[in-house]
Formats: C-alpha cells, sequence, structure tokens
C-alpha cells in the first residue's frame, strides 16, 4: 500500500511574527526548488497562523496545522481557540503531543479533539510515545522495554481513537514519538521506530480493519534532523517525521522533506 508521505514541522512556543513570515517563505522557496513528492505542512504558534497563511499565498506545497485546539466552534472558554474557528485556516491538529500530556493532557481530552477534527475535516496527528516518567523512578534508567513501551503507546492509541468511526479512521495520521528522543538529540534507531510503528499499525488494524489501517500514515518523531531523515525515510513502514528543532532552520526542514520525497 502506497502512503504519501508526510513531513510536519512543530514550531512550539517559538518564532516572533517576522521570523515566523520569514521562515515559512523560505521554506515554501526551499520546496518549490527541489519538488519533493510529499505533503509538507508546518504548525507555527496559533496567533502567527493567519499572517502566515497569507503570506503564503495560495500554495498547496506547504500546508498549515495547529499544534493545539478545542473541540467545538463556539462556547465561554476563556483562553481557548477552537477547531471550529481554525478550520478555514488548517489542514492539520497536532493532538496528543507529549508535552501536552505531561501537561495534564487526558486520554479523554485528546479523544475529543480527534474526534472533533475528523468530524471538521481536519487531520489529527495524533502523538504517541512510551513515557518514561512511567518508568524510570521504578528502574532507575532512561528507557521502558520494548514490551512495555509497545502496551504503552497501544494503549494511547486505542484511548484516543474511542468512538472513532472506521469509514473515517483513514484520514488519520499517526506519529510515534518515544518521549525519550523528543528535543534530547537522542533518536530512535531506525529499526527500533520501524518495530513501534509496525506494532503500532498492528493495533490500527485490530481497531478498523487492515484495508482502513494501511492507508493510515504513520509517521516518525524525535530528534529528527537532515542528517538522520534519509535513514528513516528508507526504513520500513515510517510514512514521514514531525520535526521539532530541525524545522526552525529552513535548510534544515527542507532537507527532511526531500530525503522522504525521493
Ligand atoms: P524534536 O521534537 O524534533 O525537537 O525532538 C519533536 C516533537 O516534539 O514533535
Amino acid at each position: 500500500m502506497a502512503r504519501k508521505p508526510l513531513v510536519v514541522g512543530n514550531w512550539k512556543m517559538q518564532t516572533s511574527v517576522e521570523e515566523a513570515l520569514h521562515l515559512s517563505r523560505g521554506i515554501l522557496h526551499g520546496l518549490q526548488e527541489r519538488k519533493p513528492q510529499i505533503d509538507v505542512a508546518i504548525c507555527p504558534p496559533l496567533p502567527w497562523i493567519v499572517p502566515v497563511e497569507a503570506g503564503l499565498g495560495r500554495s498547496q506545497l506547504l500546508q498549515l496545522g495547529a499544534q493545539d485546539a478545542s473541540p467545538g466552534l463556539y462556547g465561554a472558554q476563556t483562553g481557548h481557540v477552537s477547531l471550529g474557528q481554525l478550520r478555514p485556516h488548517i489542514q492539520y491538529l497536532i493532538a496528543g503531543h507529549s508535552e501536552r500530556r505531561l501537561a495534564g493532557e487526558s486520554h479523554q481530552a485528546i479523544n475529543a479533539k480527534v474526534l472533533d477534527a475528523l468530524k471538521r475535516g481536519i487531520t489529527p496527528i495524533l502523538c504517541v510515545g512510551e513515557f518514561v516518567p512511567l518508568y524510570s523512578e521504578k528502574r532507575k534508567r532512561g528507557r521502558p522495554t520494548k514490551l512495555e513501551a509497545e502496551s504503552n503507546i497501544s494503549m494511547q492509541l486505542r484511548r484516543a481513537l474511542r468512538d472513532v468511526s472506521p469509514t473515517v479512521i483513514s484520514k488519520l495520521v499517526v506519529a510515534y514519538e518515544p518521549v525519550w528522543a523528543i528535543g534530547t538529540g537522542n533518536a530512535a534507531s531506525p529499526e527500533y521506530a520501524s518495530l513501534m510503528i509496525r506494532k503500532l499499525r498492528r493495533t490500527l488494524t485490530r481497531i478498523a480493519g487492515k484495508r482502513r489501517a494501511d492507508k493510515i500514515r504513520i509517521l516518525y518523531g524525535g530528534s529528527v534532523t537532515a542528517k538522520n531523515a534519509p535513514e528513516y525515510a528508507i526504513a520500513k513502514g515510517i510514512d514521514g517525521a514531525l520535526v521539532g528543532g530541525a524545522s526552525l532552520d529552513t535548510d534544515e526542514f527542507v532537507e527532511i522533506a526531500t530525503a522522504f520525497g525521493q
């Protein structure tokens, strides 16, 4: 089953509006030059989404996503921005990023976001990744075992996908992001990422059946750089990357996208 690769930049709480405009235009130019045959998206901080969209013009080469948003349209929820409000401006929503899970986001809240995004035609990029804090205190070491990791990520996946209709599930994107690899420079090896992604696809098959599960793109995220991207691009079952730090450098990010578009 050929799945079109997807590379997504998660800018987190970085950039001024000027930097956001400069970076997004630079990425677009780079993509226009290198023409990778993949989908590419950036997720700037919420208030920069609309100016960045205007700065990019009509190009479909670079799409936009939100790093987080609340389900619904309008409501008396101070400080929230809804998926309904963002809908005209975004194609993707990052849901369940570990930085939000660590700040207390529940499985239930992630599930509500995934359901609402799908309802509105926004593609959720559902992040799952084994949580070191669950194990490190007990074990006094950096990583869970493969078996622990596998059961932790399958549980996250099942809880986030509760009540998602099998008829829309193929639109979903999953990002496998081991927490110990995020922002640490300690990337998972392509073999390890491939193995975990295979487990996730097995869980998706149980949930939605093989035909539908085979259409779901599963990305790897965690210290992806221009240097290591080619290894993930050729690794079995990895359909793209969710990129944090390296997405804030135009050349680095375009190089990563190009690696997946070969
Ligand atoms: P990183 O972040 O690429 O800086 O490790 C990835 C992420 O948080 O999605």
